[in-house]
């Protein structure tokens, strides 16, 4: 009977992409995926940071394996990802759950293969503080129709509030080789009408290469390769969103009409707060040169509330500016402290409650958009 595996993923697409890497890796040492943890030889966790609730439904859903554990032994449990890139709460996890086999990060995760084989005899505890994109590849597509293509690893820009920047490195942007190889490979398979280059801001992908390449011509170069597939990507940052990335977007036809742009906040003292390096009138001025030179975009957006000293005025900024934009989705996320970034240890943390009636006023002011824009398309 063959060996079965199963793998739990958190957080962003970049991990639901890893996690297609995982899935290759264990198919190739000849195990198969099962959707039903009971039944699993081997089962990862490929967690996220990003707030605290993401890190609680961890914990919980790896204590919950105790048992299962206890009844068979053999049974192999990985937790890898950006939870356990941080030395504290990896080791967190080795004293509260000694029960897990391997505990790795984020830099050494194309080494699952190897620490799951020896961790039939012992225990494997391994970060590495920083390492090298892995391009070897390999893919155990599991997105549909959709194939997820990563261009750059990391993030430069040190947002206040983000943990992303501590465990997932600095900004490094794979060559265009691997990257047009990869996509001339889903191109040709046939199986897939899209494609999604991926990075936490494509838009600086390329500035760390020699020669360097900006990421309007990465787009053009992708959608040279033969195949009918459109390109879509994530996310931007409104910082380094160029006029040459607008009109590649609005020109070239296998790209699609379609940007997530996180403004974070409307207000701009929060959003100097958070180190966000662009004001409201400058995101507004980009939103409005988008809207007028690709017509039927669609726009969505990530905001937070509640950032540290954030006013009931200035949250009203953030209303303000998601009433006049009127994308076609938002995220709202509450303010949530992350343990080594600078918004953390900023005084005037704002109470849960608080961050709580914000978070339902906007989303409710986002529902109320999406009713109408519903109506006025009926018409
Ligand atoms: N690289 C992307 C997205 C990163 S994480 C970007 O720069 O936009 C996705 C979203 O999570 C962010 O856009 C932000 O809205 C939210 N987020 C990040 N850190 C957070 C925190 N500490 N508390 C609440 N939301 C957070
Ligand atoms: Fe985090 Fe900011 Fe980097 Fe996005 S751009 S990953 S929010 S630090
Ligand atoms: Fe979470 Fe890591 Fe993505 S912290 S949002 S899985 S980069």
């Amino acid at each position: 009977m063959s060996m079965l595996y199963h793998i739990v993923t958190y957080g962003c697409q970049m991990n639901v992409h890893e996690s297609e890497k995982i899935s290759f890796i264990l198919e190739n040492m000849g195990y198969q995926f099962t959707p039903n943890r009971e039944d699993a030889d081997v089962i990862v966790f490929n967690t996220c940071a990003i707030r605290e609730g993401a890190e609680e439904r961890v914990f919980g859903n790896v204590g919950a394996l105790k048992k299962l554990k206890k009844s068979r032994p053999e049974l192999v449990i990985a937790v890898c990802g950006c939870m356990t890139q941080k030395e504290e709460t990896a080791k967190l996890f080795k004293q509260k759950f000694p029960f897990v086999d391997v505990i790795l990060g984020t830099f050494n995760l194309h080494k699952i293969g190897e620490y799951i084989a020896k961790a039939k005899n012992q225990k494997v505890f391994e970060l590495w503080s920083e390492g090298e994109l892995d391009e070897e590849q390999g893919y155990n597509r599991s997105s549909g129709k959709n194939a997820w293509v990563n261009i750059m690893q990391g993030c430069n820009n040190f947002c206040t509030y983000c943990i992303v920047p501590y465990v997932r490195g600095r900004e490094h942007s794979r060559s265009v080789e691997n990257i047009l190889s990869e996509v001339k490979q889903i191109a040709a398979s046939g199986q897939y009408d899209k494609i999604t280059l991926l990075g936490q801001n494509v838009n600086s992908y390329g500035k760390d290469l020699s020669p360097s390449v900006s990421f309007a011509e990465l787009l053009r170069l992708v959608t040279a390769a033969n195949g009918d597939f459109k390109v879509g990507f994530m996310t931007s940052h409104p910082k380094d969103l160029t006029d040459e990335l607008i009109e590649e977007i609005a020109t070239n036809d296998k790209v699609l009409k379609e940007i997530h742009l996180p403004a974070q906040s409307g207000n701009n003292r929060i959003l100097k707060l958070m180190n966000r390096k662009y004001t409201r009138e400058h995101y507004l001025s980009i939103i409005e040169k988008i809207k007028s030179r690709i017509p039927n975009v669609k726009i969505t957006s990530d905001f937070i509330v509640g950032f540290p000293t954030e006013t009931e005025e200035e949250f009203e900024d953030t209303m303000s500016l998601v009433e006049k934009v009127k994308f076609d989705g938002i995220f709202a996320f509450m303010y949530s402290p992350r343990e080594g970034t600078v918004a953390a240890k900023m005084e005037g943390q704002i109470p849960l409650e608080v961050k709580k009636q914000r978070v339902n006023k906007l989303l409710a002011l986002e529902k109320k958009i999406q009713k109408e824009a519903k109506k006025c398309q009926k018409k």
